[in-house]
């Protein structure tokens, strides 16, 4: 049993809705659970025979749940982020031969180790920010052969970090250029989703639903196959055009909906009525040098649950942290600390389907914390681009800590 006590915080988002910060505060995990959160008073009277952490001055969270990612890839596209702090847009890009399909050729050419080796250490990364459970979508590929590649690498990945690792099938994640759509449409709803399905590789599916990419009814329908043989639904929408992207989620009942740059308000209601979490990203709209940034204020006030992820790819945002990923939510959509720390921990968690085990300290569930040697969680903001993480805990077991790394 391991018992944190004397914390200058203890934050945390609570089930139901609520936020907590308890003062003075305490954690006590038995394996890799969590027993009590309280008062340090209270903790150390209870569980007198716990093994003390002193943690004076320093502030609780739960880990981050990165819940969008695209980790597993060939090369990096510096040369397009070049072009684009040059005046490129994304889309021009795209259309010349670079984005996605860009990434698609060196992906296809790397070895599975070679593969393997670098998301090893973009996990490495992520971990140094706090996230302790992330999801990996596939995407890269676009040929049986290759998407099989990287689901293979992210079952791999598990055996060599602390870091939870839940996948996604984006084998839609863009056309590939050898063969037609109609010819590409079929493989993946008879070769594609069925085997992933058989070889238990991803519990998501997902597509990217967007100009210039899969259209809503193509998009409907990969999503009606993929439920058949039970996957839960993720999808990309409304991120380059408005495409009514978020009314299709809620249509469709996905779990998420992410992006949601140009989401209209119809399509907001509509993900509230379903449920449907709003992924948000905007370290991907702040790098892609748009105008707009995802609605975030007015999807809270119609009542769709918004979470934040990092969106980690080698095109759009190259960023690993989701600290800074906190700071650009509170500084481009205008939420508060509290609603941004709530996104990154229990309402990820919800976009993942995992939210009764992670993304909050509470009895029950798993103890995933991170300590910050700040004194007030208002630092996380305030300090922009420094990183004040001191040890992370995982599953009750030290993960992580500064000085040993
Ligand atoms: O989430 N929007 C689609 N997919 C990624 C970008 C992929 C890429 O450019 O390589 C995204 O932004
Ligand atoms: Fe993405």
């Amino acid at each position: 049993m391991i018992l944190l006590h004397n914390a200058a915080q203890v934050v945390t988002p609570l089930t139901g809705g609520d936020f907590s910060v308890i003062t003075n505060g305490a954690v006590v995990a038995k394996e890799d659970r969590i027993v009590f959160v309280g008062s340090t008073d209270e903790a150390l009277q209870s569980f007198s025979s716990a093994a003390r952490i002193d943690v004076s001055g320093k502030v609780l969270l739960p880990g981050f749940v990165d819940s969008h990612t695209h980790l597993i890839f060939g090369g990096d596209r510096c040369e397009e982020f070049l072009m684009r702090l040059r005046g490129a847009t994304y889309q021009e890009i795209a259309a010349a031969g670079g984005g996605i399909q860009n990434t698609v050729r060196a992906t296809r050419a790397a070895s599975e180790e070679e593969l393997l080796q670098n998301s090893i250490h973009h996990l490495q990364e992520m971990l140094q920010y706090g996230t302790t459970t992330v999801e990996i979508k596939s995407g890269y590929g676009l040929n049986w052969e290759s998407e099989k590649k990287l689901l293979h690498v992210a079952q791999n990945l598990r055996q060599h970090t602390p870091i939870e690792i839940v996948t996604t099938f984006l084998g839609a994640h863009d056309f590939p250029r050898e063969k037609s759509q109609d010819e590409y449409m079929a493989e993946l709803l008879e070769v594609m989703l069925p085997s992933v399905r058989e070889q238990k590789l991803a519990g998501f599916c997902d597509v990217f639903c967007d100009q210039g990419y899969y259209s809503v009814d193509q998009t409907r329908k990969i999503c009606m196959r993929a439920i058949e043989l039970g996957f839960r639904i993720k999808l990309h929408v409304d991120e380059l055009a408005d495409v009514n992207g978020a009314m299709l989620a809620a249509e469709v009942g996905a779990v998420s909906a992410d992006h949601l740059i140009l989401a209209n308000e119809g399509g907001i209601q509509k993900m509230a009525q379903a449920g449907v979490v709003a992924v948000l990203l905007p370290g991907t709209s702040f790098a892609l040098r748009v105008k707009q940034h995802a609605p975030a204020r007015k999807m809270i006030q119609a009542g769709v649950r918004i979470a934040l992820a990092t969106d980690f790819n080698p095109g759009t945002c190259y960023s690993h942290s989701m600290q800074y990923v906190l700071q650009l939510a509170c500084l481009l959509y205008g939420i508060t600390p509290e609603e941004a720390l709530t996104a990154a921990t229990l309402n990820g968690a919800a976009a993942i389907d995992r939210e009764g085990l992670v993304g909050s300290l509470e009895i029950g569930k798993q103890m995933d914390c991170l300590i910050f040697d700040v004194p007030h969680y208002g630092h996380l903001f305030y300090n922009l681009g420094v990183n004040r993480l001191e040890t992370i805990i995982k599953k009750g077991k030290m993960a992580w800590n500064k000085n040993q790394n």
